[in-house]
C-alpha cells in the first residue's frame, strides 16, 4: 500500500498488561481487514489443535517479525486503516526507549487509547498511565473500558469506572474524547455497535479514531525559521546580507512582513536566495533557506523569523518542561548548563523539579535532582530570553537539548512559559531538602486556603461547613474543618469565654489553621470569633490564603433556632458572657463573603461558598 500520500496517524495504546490491549489491537486489525489472507484462520486452527481458546492477542504474537503487505509488523507497532486514514499503533509504556523518543520528540503520538479492565477497575497503574499521557502532552484520549463481557455488559460497572476515572483525568488536565465500553475478545463496540450494550449510544472505537484530529503538516503551520547565521557579501556591488537557516514550519515568500523573536524587530523579506539552482518562489518546512531583508536590521543567530500575520512564538526565561535525562552525572540545581532550542543556545539552571517519573515502572517521586533514565517535570531558568513554542505547536521550536560539559545530557519538550517572578519558594526554603510550598501544591494539585467562618452560635456555620467539606472532598480537594466546639475540648480546653480567652482561642486556632493551609488543605474554621481585632489578627497570621466568611443570622433567629438550647439558658442567666445575649458580636465590616442564612437556604449558601472557594484555589 502506498502510505506516503495518505494521512497517517500515530496512536499510542496504554494500559495495564492484563487489561487486554493486545486483544483490542488484534481485533482492530482483524475487523479492518488488514491481516494477510488466511492468517486469522491459521491461528484459530492452531488454537483448536492446542485446545487453547482463541485470543486476538495470539494474532499479534504470530505477526511478530512477519512481513504483512510490505510493512513489518511487530508487537510495538501495528498498522491498520480505515477509509479515512492509516493508523500506526504504538504500544507503550514501560519502554525506556519509547519514553525517550517521545520526550525528546523523536517520535510522536497524536492520540491515545487507554485500556481499563472492567472487571478489575481502576488500579494504581491506570492512574499512572493517565499521568504518563498528560506528561507527554497527549491530549486526545479515548478510554476503553474493556472486557465488558466479563461483567455481563453491566452499565453500572461501566458508569462507575467512567465517573471516577474522568474525575482523575480532569485533575491532570485531560478531558477524554470519550469513554467506550468494549470487549476486545467478543468485538463489542470495536468496529460495530454492540447489541449487548444497547444502553451505550456513543461512538465505537473505529469511529472515535477517525474523529481524532490530525496534527497539521509542518508546512501548514505558522512560519518558524530559526536563524543559523547571517552572511555578508563584501564583493564590489554586492552588499547583500543573507539570513540563513532551515525552515522548521510554515512558508515564506518575498514581500512577507516578518518579526524576529525574541527581539521583536520587524522587517519585510526582500528576496529569497538559493545557493545552487534557480530561486524558488517560496521556502517551506524542511528546506534550507536564505533571505535578504528590506531594512538593514541587526539580526543574530538564535532568533526566529516569523510572519507578522501568523501567531507569534512565546518568549521567556523561565520554562516549564518535561525532560528525559541521559547524562551520567545527575541533573542538579546550582550548576550551569547550556540549553539549545532551535538555533538558540543559552545558559540555564535547573530551578525546580516538580515531579520525577521512573521510566520503567512509571512510579514517581519528588526530589530536587534528576538521575539518568528518569523523566522529570522541571522548571528551567535561562540567563536570557529565547523564543520557543509549546509542545504540540511546532516540534522543532518546542524541543530542546541540555548540554553538560560539551555533551548532550538530556532533552525534552517545553510545556509552559512561566512568569519570571523572583522565586520566593527558594528564599523561604529552610534547609536544602525541605519540601517547598510549590512542591506541595504540585502534589495536591491545589494550594491551601483558610476559610474563616464567623457568626453567632446557631447562625449555621457548622452545617454549611460540613456540607462544603464533603463536596470539596468529592471533587478531589483536601479539606478539613477546625470546629470551635471541638477545639475547646482539646487544644483550647483551658479557655473560657472572657474577651481575653476568646482572643487567645482565636489566635491559637489561626496558627493551627495556617499550618493546615501550608500543608495544602482547604481549612475551614468555624468559630464565633466575635471580635473584629481578633479576626484581623487571624488574617495576619494566615497571610494571603485567608478568606473571611460571615455566616449571618440575627440574634432573634438564632435564639429561635437554638439548636443546643444555649440561648434559653443564657437568657435564664445560667450561662454568662453568651455571645449575642450578654457578650457582644462585632459584625464584619468587609467580609470576603456574606452568607445570609435568614434569606438563603442551606443549598444556596453551600453552593455560594463552594464556588468562592474553588475560585480562590484556581
Ligand atoms: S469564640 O467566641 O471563642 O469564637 P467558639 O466558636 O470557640 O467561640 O465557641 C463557641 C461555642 O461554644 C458555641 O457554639 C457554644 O456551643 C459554646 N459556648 C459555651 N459557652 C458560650 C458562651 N458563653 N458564648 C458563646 N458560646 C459558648
Amino acid at each position: 500500500m502506498d502510505i506516503e500520500r495518505e494521512e497517517i496517524m500515530n496512536i499510542v495504546t496504554v494500559g495495564h498488561v492484563d487489561h487486554g490491549k493486545s486483544t483490542v489491537v488484534g481485533r482492530l486489525m482483524a475487523d479492518t481487514g488488514v491481516l494477510p489472507e488466511g492468517k486469522l484462520e491459521q491461528i484459530r486452527e492452531n488454537c483448536r489443535r492446542n485446545s487453547k481458546p482463541f485470543e486476538y492477542a495470539f494474532l499479534l504474537d504470530a505477526l511478530k517479525n512477519e512481513q504483512a503487505q510490505g510493512i513489518t509488523i511487530d508487537t510495538a507497532r501495528c498498522f491498520f486503516k480505515t477509509e479515512k486514514r492509516h493508523y500506526i499503533i504504538i504500544d507503550a509504556p514501560g519502554h525506556i526507549e519509547f519514553l525517550k523518543n517521545m520526550v525528546t520528540g523523536a517520535s510522536r503520538a497524536e492520540a491515545a487509547l487507554l485500556v481499563i479492565d472492567a472487571a478489575r477497575g481502576i488500579e494504581e497503574n491506570t492512574r499512572r498511565h493517565g499521568y504518563f499521557l498528560s506528561m507527554l502532552g497527549i491530549r486526545q484520549v479515548a478510554v476503553l473500558v474493556n472486557k465488558m463481557d466479563l461483567v455481563d455488559y453491566s452499565r453500572e460497572v461501566y458508569e462507575d469506572i467512567r465517573s471516577s476515572y474522568a474525575d482523575f483525568l480532569a485533575k491532570i488536565g485531560i478531558t477524554p474524547a470519550s469513554f467506550i465500553p468494549v470487549s476486545g475478545m467478543e468485538g463489542d463496540n470495536i468496529a460495530n455497535h454492540s447489541a449487548n450494550m444497547p444502553w451505550y449510544q456513543g461512538m465505537n472505537v473505529l469511529e472515535q479514531l477517525d474523529c481524532f484530529r490530525a496534527v497539521p503538516e509542518p508546512e501548514d503551520r505558522p512560519l518558524r525559521l530559526p536563524v543559523q547565521g547571517v552572511y555578508k557579501f563584501t564583493e564590489s556591488n554586492d552588499s547583500r546580507r543573507i539570513i540563513a537557516g532551515t525552515v522548521d514550519a510554515g512558508r515564506v515568500r518575498a514581500g512577507d512582513k516578518v518579526v524576529l523573536w525574541p527581539s521583536g524587530k520587524r522587517t519585510t523579506v526582500k528576496t529569497l536566495e538559493y545557493f545552487s539552482g534557480p530561486t524558488p518562489d517560496q521556502f517551506k518546512a524542511g528546506q534550507a533557506a536564505g533571505l535578504t531583508m528590506k531594512e538593514q536590521i541587526f539580526i543574530r543567530r538564535g532568533e526566529i523569523v516569523c510572519r507578522e500575520d501568523e501567531p507569534a512564538p512565546k518568549v521567556g526565561v523561565r520554562l516549564k518542561v518535561n525532560l528525559f535525562w541521559l547524562g551520567k552525572q545527575r541533573l542538579v540545581q546550582d550548576k550551569t548548563y547550556h540549553l539549545k532550542c532551535g538555533t538558540a543556545k543559552v545558559e540555564m539552571k535547573l530551578a525546580e523539579v516538580q515531579r520525577i517519573v521512573n521510566a520503567s515502572d512509571l512510579s514517581y517521586c519528588l526530589r530536587q535532582y534528576v538521575d539518568k533514565n528518569e523523566v522529570a517535570e522541571c522548571v528551567l531558568q535561562l540567563d536570557r530570553p529565547i523564543a520557543f513554542d509549546l509542545a504540540g505547536e511546532c516540534d522543532a521550536t518546542s524541543r530542546f537539548v541540555i548540554v553538560d560539559d560539551y555533551e548532550i545530557a538530556g532533552g525534552g519538550i517545553i510545556t509552559a512559559a512561566l512568569e519570571d517572578k523572583d522565586f520566593d519558594d527558594r528564599n523561604i526554603r529552610w534547609s536544602g531538602d525541605a519540601v517547598t510550598a510549590a512542591e506541595r501544591r504540585r502534589f495536591a494539585r491545589h494550594g491551601g486556603l483558610v476559610v474563616w467562618m464567623t457568626g453567632l452560635s446557631g447562625a449555621g456555620k457548622t452545617t454549611i461547613a460540613q456540607e462544603t467539606e464533603r463536596r470539596l472532598l468529592e471533587k478531589g480537594y483536601l479539606a478539613y474543618i477546625l470546629d470551635g466546639d471541638k477545639l475547646r475540648r482539646g487544644l483550647n480546653s483551658d479557655l473560657g469565654f472572657s474577651e481575653a480567652d476568646r482572643s487567645e482561642n482565636i489566635r491559637r486556632t489561626a496558627e493551627v489553621a495556617n499550618l493546615f493551609r501550608d500543608s495544602g488543605a482547604v481549612t475551614i474554621v468555624t468559630l464565633i470569633s466575635p471580635f473584629r481585632a481578633s479576626r484581623e489578627q487571624a488574617r495576619r497570621i494566615c497571610g494571603e490564603g485567608f478568606m473571611e466568611v460571615w455566616v449571618r443570622a440575627g440574634v432573634e433567629t438564632c435564639a429561635a433556632r437554638d439548636p443546643k438550647g444555649l440561648y434559653a439558658k443564657a437568657k435564664a442567666g445560667q450561662i454568662s458572657d453568651f455571645t449575642g445575649v450578654s457578650s457582644p458580636y462585632e459584625e464584619p465590616e468587609r467580609p470576603d463573603l456574606l452568607l445570609d442564612t435568614e434569606r438563603w437556604d442551606e443549598e444556596e449558601c453551600v453552593e455560594t461558598l463552594l464556588s468562592a472557594v474553588l475560585n480562590r484555589l484556581k
